[in-house]
């Protein structure tokens, strides 16, 4: 599913921000946004699901939507890290807070990594009708998650892509 050139099955350790950028600014706000799209797309999937619950769950759907998490998940954020974050970082290199601000970013992917991690097992179990599962239970991480992902995805909208335009538009 992850469709942007992310480097594979990387383990998650902060990476180091102020790294050459691979990318230019341009193109790296055309690929945040591509990732955005993307990681938007499964938050509709999971609010789908939740939708869906108790009685009317799509097994197909919560497989798709478990694999969808655990991969798309991490090659964005891996993505991010490792190429447009730099890239951002080193075109700003005075824009105040701006470090700060992509460190909270690289702690929110780790959390919500974890998160992913245990919604996706949450999904395979759905899936497999495991009578363990409670749909209150999943209901909760589901809405839980896709909401915390598209509030990270609306800062990074106002925070970096909006930043960046802003100042590119003061400084052409
Ligand atoms: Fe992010």
């Amino acid at each position: 599913m992850a469709s942007f050139n992310a480097p594979a099955g990387t383990p998650h350790a902060p990476a180091a921000i102020g790294g050459p950028p691979a990318l230019s600014l341009t193109e790296s706000l055309k690929q945040l946004d591509d990732i955005h799209r993307e990681k938007l797309a499964v938050c509709d999937q999971l609010e789908a699901i939740a939708d869906s619950l108790p009685s009317d769950v799509n097994r197909q759907r919560c497989l798709y939507a478990a694999k969808a998490i655990a991969q798309v998940v991490r090659a964005a954020h891996r993505f991010e890290e490792t190429t447009i974050f730099p890239a951002i970082a080193s075109h700003f290199p005075d824009v105040p807070h701006l470090e700060s601000t992509l460190r909270r970013l690289q702690f929110e992917h780790c959390e919500d990594e974890g998160f992913a991690d245990e919604l996706s097992d949450a999904l395979h179990r759905l899936a497999a009708a495991d009578p363990r599962v409670h749909p209150e239970t999943i209901g909760y991480m589901l809405r839980g998650f896709f909401t915390t992902v598209r509030r990270h995805i609306a800062f990074e909208r106002e925070h970096l892509i909006g930043a960046v335009n802003g100042s590119a538009q003061m400084n052409p």
